[in-house]
């Protein structure tokens, strides 16, 4: 097999991990006792009753029935609680899926620079795989003519991210039915990484998830994205092919086959406190744009973006006479965190040398002003 080493390794040593931080790719966090109090609030007792008094034991493999049916009613009339999959966040579900699709006579097409699971997964289940290069003359879109031209014989799986992480870009949903008419046609499963969808910063760019209109289609989602919920461990596959569920349930029996019923229960009051928690994260995504927005206007000299529309992440280009690990190296050194181009993509040119700015957190304004500084004092030699 042929792990490499996750390109986040050198990040989290150099660059990660500081006080002003723009590296965190989730929302604004709960703390426990908030949920358990909003699901108080609303009547459900008896769920802050069976979180403080379960018993510790094994929960189903793939999910409690609960979970899966509240997770369900994210979803249209093909999706039910036996089309969902739990797992302990999304990151596993990405190689989970690609082993069960996925071997050495198969091949795959996926999108750099991007997520490094979602677009390495296919290569450790030793799948043939075509990397297909997002531009940012292009807004980061996908071409969807390179795919049609990329698809051979023997693709079986296509694996987009929508919104995107790190440019916090969206296809639209002609581009989305254009997509599943190929995959449709060639036969080809899509996984469709959307980690951040319910994360659109405004209501009109949202497209259906795939797991509701395609029958090859697999969303993945995880409460640490939109809900702000890493800690809680829960992500899910929602799928309309029973078949391949059954091999992903076979494939996850190795790994962690059942959640906690105390991550379950958290999962349950997150979704059910779903509007409140979605409106709070937008608000902060929405002020956090507003600020962004006049930080691009006044320093545009330096730094431009595909301005994001959903998620909470951007990808930003630093115009001055460092590329983005030495940006990040001068950065950690006031205590800034960013995350370079080269934890997005194999290879770093200058197409690609990009860095990843979050903005999901309340306090990035405060992140944002220290940035300002550092620019202040060092623009000069950057003329
Ligand atoms: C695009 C994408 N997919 C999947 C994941 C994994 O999610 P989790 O950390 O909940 O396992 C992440 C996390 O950063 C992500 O950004």
């Amino acid at each position: 097999m042929t792990f490499k080493l996750p390109w986040s390794k050198r990040h989290k040593k150099v660059t990660g991990g500081l006080p002003y931080n723009f590296s965190n790719s989730y929302t604004e966090p709960l703390t426990s006792k908030e949920l358990l109090d909003m699901a108080a609030a609303r009547g459900d007792q008896n769920l802050v009753d069976e979180y403080l008094d379960h018993t510790l034991e094994y929960t189903p493999n793939g999910g409690s029935l609960d979970l899966r049916e509240e997770i369900a009613k994210l979803y249209g009339p093909e999706i039910g609680p036996d089309n969902i999959l739990v797992f302990s966040g999304a990151q596993v579900i990405i190689s989970t899926l690609a082993f069960a699709l996925l071997d050495e006579n198969s091949h795959s097409i996926v999108f750099t620079p991007g997520y490094q699971s979602v677009q390495e997964a296919p290569f450790f289940a030793r799948s043939q795989v075509t990397k297909i290069q997002l531009k940012y003359e292009n807004d980061w879109r996908i071409d969807l003519d390179e795919v049609e031209a990329a698809i051979q014989e023997n693709t079986k799986y296509i694996v987009v991210n929508q919104p995107t992480n790190p440019a916090g870009t969206l296809m639209s949903a002609e581009e989305q039915a254009r997509l599943v008419e190929m995959a449709q046609r060639n036969d080809i499963h899509i996984l469709s990484d959307e980690v951040y969808r319910l994360l659109e910063h405004t209501p009109d760019v949202q497209i259906p998830a795939m797991a509701d209109i395609y029958s090859k289609g697999i969303s993945i989602v995880t409460l640490s994205k939109p809900w702000g919920g890493c800690g809680v461990t829960i992500g899910w596959a929602a799928l309309q092919d029973l078949d391949l569920r059954d091999k992903m349930t076979d494939i996850q029996y190795f790994g962690t086959a059942c959640p906690s019923r105390a991550s379950e229960l958290l999962a349950i009051m997150t979704l059910r406190s779903s509007d409140e928690i979605l409106k709070r994260n937008i608000e902060i995504i929405n002020y956090n744009m507003s600020l962004l927005d006049e930080f691009f206007d006044e320093y545009s000299e330096y730094f431009e973006w595909v301005r994001p529309v959903a998620g909470a992440v951007s990808f930003v280009k630093f115009k001055g006479p460092m590329d983005t690990d030495e940006l990040g190296l001068a950065l950690a050194k006031e205590g800034i965190s960013i995350k370079p181009a080269y934890v997005f993509s194999d290879t770093v040119t200058e197409d690609v040398d990009f860095f990843r700015l979050g903005y999901g957190e309340s306090n990035m304004a405060e992140a944002l002003e220290k940035l300002k500084e550092f620019i202040e004092r060092h623009k000069g030699e950057w003329d």
